[in-house]
């Protein structure tokens, strides 16, 4: 039992990664299989009803893999977590096979919720780095997660989401509308009140414009302050000036 999945483990990191060259070489290296090889170990501790054990086993593949598993996570094997460095799978977590999952990846809960919080990935689903999918919906098959997205509702079958919060911008690799209405982004928000704003602005400019309009022309008839001739006469009205204030 304990083989048959952790060469399906092998098999997914061989699948998966172009640099990867030999099973042996997988199996020595691979902090991703390392991880979890010690999450099956933690997650029968944690069905023996041994949690305080599993969770050190657990932190113990933290401290070896920088990967951090709660052992009551479900993973199926085959699944392929590659560098792993920063991920954090939480406990009621499912994962199916042929998932990838890169460095930086959270599978966690938004605070909010109880039970169910965390997210379940069908089968074949490619999470990428520094993706966070928080909540405890489904991210559909073959979906894939663009890097840095943070994926806050479900996710179609095949469909690619990036950004934050996570938009589905292809399905089956079709271009789709934003399926997140615009209210919902607050990026988005923030531009349509921007946009409000520039065209208040407009609108005084405007009416400034017209008002100098109509106020500068009959100033322009009014008859121009005599100027003398040389700078000593001006010196003299100056001081004259001075004088009658
Ligand atoms: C999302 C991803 C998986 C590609 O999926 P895909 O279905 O082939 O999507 P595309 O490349 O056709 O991109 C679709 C759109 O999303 C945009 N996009 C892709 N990745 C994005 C990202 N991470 N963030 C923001 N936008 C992204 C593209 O520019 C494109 O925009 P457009 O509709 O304006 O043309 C890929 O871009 C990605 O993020 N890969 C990272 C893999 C990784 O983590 N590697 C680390 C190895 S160590």
């Amino acid at each position: 039992m304990f083989f048959s999945r952790l060469r399906k483990d092998i098999a997914a990191a061989q699948r998966n990664d172009p640099a990867a060259r030999n099973k042996f070489e997988i199996w020595l290296t691979y902090s991703g299989v390392h991880a979890l090889s010690w999450h099956r170990f933690a997650n029968r501790l944690y069905r023996m009803h041994l949690k305080l054990l599993a969770r050190m086993a657990s932190q113990f593949a933290k401290f070896l893999t920088g990967i951090e598993i709660h052992p009551a996570a479900k993973i199926a094997p085959g699944v392929f977590i590659d560098h792993g460095m920063g991920v954090v799978i939480g406990e009621t977590a499912e994962v199916e096979e042929g998932v990838v999952i890169y460095q930086g990846v959270t599978l966690g809960g938004t605070g909010k919720e109880r039970g169910k919080r965390h997210p379940t990935i069908k089968k074949n689903v490619t999470v990428s780095s520094g993706a966070k999918v928080l909540g405890g919906f489904t991210v559909g098959e073959g979906a894939r997660i663009g890097a840095g997205a943070v994926v806050l509702k479900e996710v179609p079958p095949y469909a690619t989401v990036v950004g934050v919060p996570g938009r589905v911008v292809r399905i089956n690799g079709e271009k789709t509308q934003d399926l997140i209405p615009e209210k919902d982004d607050p990026v988005m928000k923030e531009i349509s009140l921007l946009r409000e704003r520039i065209f208040e602005l407009e609108e005084r400019l405007d009416k400034f414009a017209s008002w100098e309009e109509t106020h500068a022309a009959p100033a322009a008839q009014q008859p121009a302050i005599q100027q003398n001739d040389t700078p000593a006469e001006n010196a003299e009205q100056k001081g004259e000036n001075h004088e009658n204030l």
